[in-house]
């Protein structure tokens, strides 16, 4: 698929701005500070719900209006649709599919796809174990958007049985009144099951993108892997690869941590506490790889991400933020012609020498709250 408009109003700098897009290359070229990300956030914005920047809504509104508007005209093979979010900080965000109020924003998931990488995304390989899941769920509903209704149920389900956890805690410190266990038998069912869906997913996700990214770190370091994923339970006994096995384990780990649960009031087992080690070698990325290491690691992961996207059907949009900057010039070279041949690929620099020569397509320059074709 392809973006072949974006709109924006109150979104960040921009007040208003409209930008027809090719599919190809399309190059945002302009000076710090400019709104090239901006742009390309928005995009992103479309695809996930989600800014790769923050994790609220609030700095995406443009400083002293209420709301902002991302508008995008999306073409899919013969397809064309149109896409519009209304972002309302502190209150709920609107979505409207081909001008129809009828959807929820959840339902826009899907048009727009992208793979965004990003200077943020340093955090993949650097960050703590939380950044690694949002990778691994993002893609997950990029692949299959009603995995968005899995991943909610199992924030929602997670918040209750800490509630209960944490009362239970409460009335176990100030000693006499037990609390009633049976209620958390059924939160235990709950979360086992919906987390028993997301933990399949995610393996299965590990599983597919672990060669992947093995290759695309080959192409972009040659000799410097090979690169390793491994996903790491919450709990040892957690082993399996389908539901209903993880399910059984899922239970049957929470009966073994209930007594430090209900102590310290909080939830020890499930997909939330995982963590996908990344491996270079024979080490883990994080604590020792080098910076430009971490940064071939991070970038390939996203490369990786768009080859899946790419071989399972609907090719999403590939954003390059700031990338090439912070690459040497045999990796920008070999980055351009890897991406060269992507149905639509949009990439943000400071000057137009970041830009490899192989990326010949559209130009725009940046400035001043302007958005110009060159
Ligand atoms: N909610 C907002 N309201 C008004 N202005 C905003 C808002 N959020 C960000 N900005 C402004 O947008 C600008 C940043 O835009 P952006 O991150 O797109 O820059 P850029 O062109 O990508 O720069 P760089 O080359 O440094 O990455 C900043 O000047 C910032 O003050
Ligand atoms: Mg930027």
């Amino acid at each position: 698929m392809h973006v072949t408009h974006l709109s924006l109003a109150d979104f960040r700098s921009y007040a208003r701005v409209e930008v027809p897009l090719d599919p190809g290359v399309t190059a945002f070229v302009g000076p710090n500070g400019q709104g090239k990300t901006n742009l390309v956030e928005a995009v992103g914005y479309l695809a996930t719900l989600g800014s790769h920047r923050v994790s609220s809504d609030a700095p995406l509104v443009r400083m002293g209006a209420d709301r902002a508007i991302i508008r995008a005209n999306v073409r899919q093979g013969e397809r064309q649709q149109l896409v519009e979010l209304e972002l309302n900080p502190g209150k709920a965000n609107r979505a409207r599919i081909n001008r129809s109020s009828q959807v929820r924003p959840r339902d826009v998931l899907g048009i727009v796809r992208t793979v965004l990488f990003a200077p943020e995304d340093l955090a993949l390989v650097k960050g703590d174990p939380g950044e690694r899941r949002r990778f691994l769920d993002e893609l997950i509903t990029a692949r299959s958007p009603r995995m968005a209704g899995v991943r909610s149920d199992y924030d929602r389900v997670l918040r209750q049985r800490n509630t209960l956890l944490k009362s239970a805690a409460l009335a176990r410190r100030h000693g006499g009144r037990t609390m009633d266990l049976s209620t958390l038998d059924v939160w235990d069912q709950h979360l086992a099951r919906v987390g028993a869906e997301l933990l399949s997913q995610r393996l299965d996700l590990v599983a597919a993108i672990q060669p992947l990214a093995d290759k695309a770190y080959e192409q972009l370091a040659p000799g410097g892997g090979p690169v390793a994923l491994e996903y790491k339970p919450s709990s040892p006994e957690i082993t399996g690869h389908a539901r209903e096995e993880l399910y059984e384990q899922l239970m049957a780990a929470m009966v073994e941590t209930r007594k430090s649960e209900i102590e310290r009031g909080v939830t020890l087992v499930g997909p939330h506490r995982d963590e996908l080690l990344l491996k270079l070698g024979e080490l883990p990325a994080k604590g020792y790889a080098s910076h430009g290491e971490s940064w071939s690691y991070a970038l390939a992961l996203r490369l990786a991400s768009y080859d899946l996207l790419r071989a399972e059907g609907n090719e999403p949009v590939l954003v390059l933020d700031d990338v090439f900057a912070e690459l040497d010039t045999r990796r920008r070279e070999r980055l351009a012609e890897l991406v060269a041949p992507g149905e639509q690929v949009l990439v943000t620099a400071a000057v137009d020498d970041d830009v490899p020569g192989v990326l010949t397509g559209t130009r725009f320059t940046v400035s001043g709250g302007t958005v110009e074709r060159v």
